[in-house]
């Protein structure tokens, strides 16, 4: 028997990862549809792949899985605030925060993030409570600094250990 969601949430807590915001202009609307996800995987190189996962239950995920662009933006160490208000529910939509727009794609990006990756939705896989989004990469880019990391309802950053 498998155990319960609850118990496997808690598990949870004991993995770490990098902070995302992915994001889409909603179909016929300028308005933007984004989320902060710890998800994002390199999933293939040849073709170029990227895949996360969402929630079935979150306001985002009708037009996350339904739009044919979308954006990831890998944040930075100092974009906690960035984090936390996509991962906010029920927050205002039409924020006046400034986005990027992609350069090959019409997605919307995240200004100063680590990476930016702009994908054409490529498959869309169900999966238990989650959908599995599957995207081909049509440009992506990335600059020098420190990624946002999340670890036990944490934001913090990375440190490599002293090795002697
Ligand atoms: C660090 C972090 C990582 C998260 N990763 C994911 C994820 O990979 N997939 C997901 O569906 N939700 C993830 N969430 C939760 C969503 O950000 C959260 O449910 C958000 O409120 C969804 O917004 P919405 O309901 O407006 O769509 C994460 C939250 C945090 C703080």
């Amino acid at each position: 028997m498998p155990i319960s969601g609850d118990q496997y949430r808690q598990l949870g807590r004991a993995s770490a990862g990098a902070v995302s915001v992915v994001a889409t202009y909603e179909s016929g609307h300028d308005a933007i549809v984004g989320l902060t996800i710890s998800s994002y995987v390199t999933l293939s190189y040849e073709p170029p792949l990227v895949m996360y996962a969402i929630q079935r239950h979150t306001a985002s995920y009708s037009p996350m899985v339904t739009c044919r662009s979308f954006g990831i933006s890998l944040l930075a160490a100092g974009q906690a605030d960035i984090a936390r208000h996509f991962a906010r529910p029920r927050r205002e939509r039409g924020t006046q925060m400034p986005f990027d727009t992609g350069t090959h794609v019409r997605v919307p990006l995240i200004p100063e993030a680590l990476a930016q990756v702009e994908c054409v939705t490529n498959e869309v896989f169900m999966s238990g409570d989650h959908a599995i989004v599957v995207g081909l990469v049509e440009a992506a880019r990335a600059r020098e600094g420190e990624p946002l990391l999340y670890f036990g309802r944490q934001y913090g950053k990375f440190a490599p250990l002293q090795e002697r």
